[in-house]
């Protein structure tokens, strides 16, 4: 159940439970909103030291492979407990300054209104559009671009690494598919590692503040997977979610509905990172539940997000209603995202545009998601406007 978790929310779970993974090893899955939020908010007793821990062990051989492109990955921001988190993050924190997000909201206004019109006209033509392809997948690595000097390396490629680094280090894998992973991810690494020298930006900036060349890899390797991928996959899985909530659609078009709401309505309930992982550092109870030190522990956010002591609709998408800001898809405490500024902001833009495509469209090919401990990767989103509808604009409002 740990890899399709994202099919199995509901509140009947007790609120610390075991479940073993498909080799056999033990984690204590977290249910409930108050106990995840516990941990999150407790470094010391719940270390991130295995944030980025691979769930399937790497085996010698694709190790090797990795250790051919001189791959290392110590720990700089998600999965770092020691004395240095602090300062990384801060250098990060500023480069996505809320105020240099913001600066970025207007150039990507123009990118998406230009996609949409491209997509209306394809709609109203009766063709198919797929929403992941032509929005979703690689707008956050072009407004993350620029913002954070990247090397310089073709989307396609940046995004084969993104997923390949998700699925070596999240999913259950057997070891030919791991040997082609480590291939992917150790070739992309090459390229960090050497921009990690020469880069200016953010990589300039963390070499100015004394931090080693791997340190300047490991925070690229881990911005470049957490900084545009969960990004795109979230704005799959909300436009889909949409694509069934008429009144929700017919609400943000005419204005009643807030877009910002939409946005952590969706957050709540279709959250791009389902779980996260955190090690017990000592012996320790979570919930009345006994937990001895070394332990892994699951915090399931989707479940948090639904927690009824939290929401009072937790299964129905209601922006605005009580509760639903207070999801975790951000994680909380010292490791807190640090790009949720700009995710909200990309998606408010995306969305706010793209509800008109949506209304009176049929989904063709629903997002469908590999099994993962924590990262949904959706794979497509296809929608269609129906034979009799394809000439309809959306500015006839709704189709009921
Ligand atoms: C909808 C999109 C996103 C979601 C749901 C998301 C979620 C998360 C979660 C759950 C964590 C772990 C938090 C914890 O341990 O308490 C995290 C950490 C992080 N995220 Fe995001 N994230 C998103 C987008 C982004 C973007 C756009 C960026 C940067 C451009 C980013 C950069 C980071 C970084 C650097 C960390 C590690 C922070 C630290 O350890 O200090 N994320 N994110």
């Amino acid at each position: 159940m740990l890899f399709r978790n994202w099919e199995r929310v509901d509140d009947r779970w007790p609120p610390v439970v075991e479940v073993a993974d498909h080799t056999g090893t033990a984690h204590l899955l977290v249910t409930r909103h108050a106990l995840v939020r516990q941990v999150l908010a407790d470094p010391e007793t719940f270390r991130p030291d295995n944030a980025l821990d691979a769930v399937t062990p790497i085996p010698v051989a694709a190790l090797r492979i990795l250790a051919s492109y001189g791959f290392r990955l110590p720990p700089t921001l998600a999965n770092n407990g020691t004395a240095s988190h602090p300062g990384i993050r801060s250098v990060l924190a500023e480069a996505l300054h809320p105020m240099r997000v913001a600066a970025q909201r207007d150039w990507l206004a123009g990118v998406v209104a230009a996609r949409v019109a491209g997509l209306t006209e394809a709609l109203d033509a009766g063709r198919p559009v797929d929403l992941y392809a032509e929005l979703a997948a690689d707008l956050p690595l072009l407004v993350l671009a620029r913002l954070v000097q990247l090397p310089d390396a073709a989307t396609g490629t940046v995004k084969r690494f993104a997923r390949a680094a998700l699925e070596l280090f999240w999913a259950p894998v057997d070891v030919g598919r791991q040997r082609e992973l480590a291939h992917t991810v150790g070739r992309f690494h090459t390229v960090l590692r050497e921009f990690a020298v020469t880069g200016g930006g953010l990589a300039k900036a963390l070499r100015d503040a004394g931090h080693p060349p791997d340190t300047v890899v490991g925070a690229l390797f881990f911005l470049l997977v957490a900084g545009q991928e969960t990004t795109s996959q979230f704005l799959a899985l909300l436009l889909h979610r949409l694509a069934g909530e008429p009144a929700v659609l017919a609400g943000l078009i005419d204005g009643s509905v807030g877009v910002d709401d939409v946005v952590e309505e969706g957050l709540r309930l279709v959250p791009p990172i389902v779980t996260w992982r955190r090690r017990a550092a000592v012996d320790t109870t979570l919930g009345g539940t006994a937990v001895s030190g070394g332990s892994s522990v699951v915090l399931w956010l989707a479940a948090a997000g639904r927690d009824p002591l939290v929401v009072p609709h937790p299964d129905e998408f209601l922006p605005g209603q009580r509760g639903s800001r207070r999801h975790l898809a951000f994680g909380a405490g010292v490791h807190r995202c640090v790009g949720a500024q700009l995710a909200r902001m990309e998606t408010a833009v995306v969305v706010g545009q793209a509800a008109p495509l949506l209304v009176g469209c049929e989904v063709v090919r629903a997002p469908w998601s590999p099994d993962n401990l924590s990262f949904r990767m959706p794979d497509a989103l296809v929608i269609r406007r129906p034979r009799a509808d394809a000439t309809r604009r959306p500015s006839d409002g709704p189709v009921s």
